[in-house]
């Protein structure tokens, strides 16, 4: 009997100002959804993608979530066929960890339908190299904490150790995504090769403040450490009114504020809902100003990253992205 599963994943900041490519966190909306479907051809296929304009790859050798399923499926000596749906209900190219979510998505969902051999921690390698495939490189602050929800550490690569890192619960991220598009890639490749000594010593002094003012719930500590001088002033050419955005949060309230991954998304931190709305609304008017519509999200912090939405045995009939809603 064939088996299917509905799995969300969610949205994801990345090196949350002064942590590039080592710190993220987990956003409780957006996110993708994808349904995945055994079947008995042996072949993983995308035969749905909704909410991606057209851009996304069908071909699952070529599309993150489907390179992704594949590799874990050799990696536990698997030859189950597997149907994935993925359904975008976030912006691409808007460093929210798009191809984030959808890779983390289907790993868990698959694994889910496997019988869950492997831990999310297991996960992980297989989540990055979809980040390979996806722009170039095999970083994982969109893909640990999309995988473990709250906030993660990547303290190395190689080998790999992530460390999930407590947080305050009054803490809310304001995220606004200009309606325009920045490649990771490109925002990656425009980035200095190596950096001043004293801009390093700035940067972790910070980023230790940082990761010391999450754990500790000092908000004073967090705010002082919020600071990017090393990626920030480089990416920030690409946003436009970027720093009037910014000081606009900063004069409502946030405590720090800088961009989202590669951009052009910005996230700001608070420590209430309304906060973080009236810092919405100072950011979005900078922006409209110079005629710039965009996204907002308002959300805690993700505590639990995939979330299971429904599954079940599927030989009477099947479920499509178009009728989720009758479920
Ligand atoms: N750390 C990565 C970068 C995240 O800034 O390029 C991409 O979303």
């Amino acid at each position: 009997m064939n088996k299917q599963i509905r799995v969300f994943a969610p949205a994801t900041v990345a090196n949350v100002a002064c942590g590039f490519d080592v710190l993220g966190f987990a956003l409780n909306e957006p996110g993708d959804e994808v349904l995945l479907q055994t079947n008995d051809t042996g072949e993983v296929t995308i035969s749905k993608i909704i909410g991606d304009g057209g851009k996304l790859p069908l071909n699952a050798q070529k599309n993150t979530a489907g390179v992704v399923v594949k590799q874990y499926l050799n990696h536990i000596g698997s030859s189950q066929g597997i149907d994935i749906q993925l359904h975008k209900k976030m912006p691409l190219g808007s460093g929210l960890g798009s191809s984030a979510a959808s890779a983390v998505a289907s790993l868990f969902a698959v694994n889910e339908l496997m019988g869950a051999p492997l831990s999310r921690t297991q996960l992980l390698p297989f989540a990055m190299e979809g980040e390979r495939i996806a722009c170039g490189a095999g970083h994982a602050d969109n893909v640990a904490p999309a995988l473990l929800g709250g906030f993660v550490l990547i303290r190395s690569y190689a080998p790999l150790d992530v460390v999930s890192i407590p947080f305050p619960k009054d803490l809310v991220a304001t995220v606004i995504h200009p309606q325009i598009e920045i490649r990771t890639e490109d925002a990656r490749s425009i980035l200095k090769k190596s950096i001043l000594l004293k801009d390093a010593i700035q940067q972790w002094g910070n980023i230790g403040g940082l990761i010391a003012g999450l754990i500790q719930g000092d908000y004073e500590l967090i705010k002082r450490s919020l600071q990017d001088v090393i990626i920030e002033p480089v990416r920030s050419l690409l946003i436009p009114n970027f720093d009037k955005v910014k000081q606009a949060a900063l004069a409502n309230g946030a405590l720090g504020c800088s961009i989202s991954g590669s951009g052009p998304s910005i996230f700001a931190l608070s420590t209430s809902l309304s906060l973080a709305g009236d810092i919405a609304s100072a950011m979005r008017k900078e922006l409209k100003i110079i005629g710039i519509d965009c996204d907002v999200y308002i959300s805690p912090i993700n505590k639990i990253g995939p979330k299971v939405l429904n599954s079940h045995h599927a030989s009477s009939h099947e479920v499509t992205m178009a009728n989720y809603s009758n479920y």
